[in-house]
């Protein structure tokens, strides 16, 4: 595997290649990145993971500058599940002058749910996507269903600008008590850590209920908001939306999707379920 660091030297390594996939991560890497590395390798050779910290997605005081850099331990996660190079650059490299031209999601999209509590975070992320996969220039790119809306963000961030490349999600890996892994998840003690899996709990609770013919879907929400406060959670939000366009659930939604963000202490942790529902009717 080799280990890349500048534009120049990535552009020349994938020279001719027309059958990239790629997993762009931001590191710290943890088992959910592995089988996303693992699914790119059916999808296409050579397979590309990038590592990068991306200050424009990030708020102020938020945490960038403890985001976890571990590029060594990263590096052999990704030999190990069959990454042939990884993109690892400096901030300078990828933000040479100031991004004066940034991506703009629609407002529909960008400012609610987690666009909502982190403004400007989707635009960061539409950017520094747009700008990784020209340089990377994949057949097909990767992303985990653990950021239920960025995936929707970047599949219309391709489609919108005609970019070629294909988006395959990948599912959400959980520990065995039921928490979604995330690289933030370091940031829990022993105590939040235990308490940590109530957030999918009180999703999954959401999810039965729908399936068992609830359709009071702000109540559903509510009651669970008001369960992880009473357990000691900031909740930023629980909602629950039509898959395909994170909108408001019609009668002819097929897909749902349960959405949660919330804090434990410092630590603010998201989930989500996508679930079939046939229709709403
Ligand atoms: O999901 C992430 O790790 C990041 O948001 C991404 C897609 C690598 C962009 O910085």
């Amino acid at each position: 595997m080799r280990l890349i660091h500048t534009a120049n030297d990535l552009r020349a390594a994938l020279a001719g290649q027309t059958g990239t996939a790629f997993v762009p991560t931001m590191g710290n890497l943890h088992p959910g990145h592995v089988s996303l590395v693992e699914l790119a390798r059916q999808y296409g050779q050579p397979v590309v993971a990038s590592i990068f910290v991306n200050p424009l997605q990030f708020g102020v005081g938020e945490d960038f500058e403890r985001y976890p850099r571990t590029l060594a331990a990263d590096c052999e996660k990704l030999a190990t599940a069959g990454c042939d190079l990884v993109f690892a650059p400096d901030v300078t490299e990828i933000y040479p002058v100031p991004q004066t031209f940034t991506v703009q999601p629609p407002d529909d999209l960008a400012s609610d749910l987690c666009g909502a509590f982190r403004p400007g975070h989707f635009s960061g992320v539409a950017t520094v996507v747009l700008k990784l996969l020209n340089l990377v220039q994949p057949r097909v790119a990767v992303f985990g269903k653990k950021d239920f809306q960025q995936l929707l963000v970047i599949r219309q961030l391709v489609r919108q600008f005609n970019l070629p490349v294909e988006i395959v999600a990948g599912d959400t890996l959980r520990e065995a008590d039921g928490l979604a892994m995330s690289s933030r998840n370091g940031y829990l003690g022993p105590s939040e850590r235990i308490e940590a899996a109530r957030l999918q709990g009180a999703l999954a609770v959401i999810v039965a209920a729908v399936r068992a013919g609830e359709r009071d879907f702000e109540a559903l929400c509510s009651t669970a908001s008001r369960h992880l406060k009473m357990a000691g959670w900031r909740v930023d939000y629980v909602a629950l939306r039509d898959a395909a366009t994170l909108q408001s659930p019609t009668p002819d939604s097929a897909r749902l999707v349960v959405l949660g963000a919330a804090w434990l202490g410092s630590t603010r942790l998201i989930d989500n379920i996508d679930f079939a529902l046939g229709n709403l009717a």
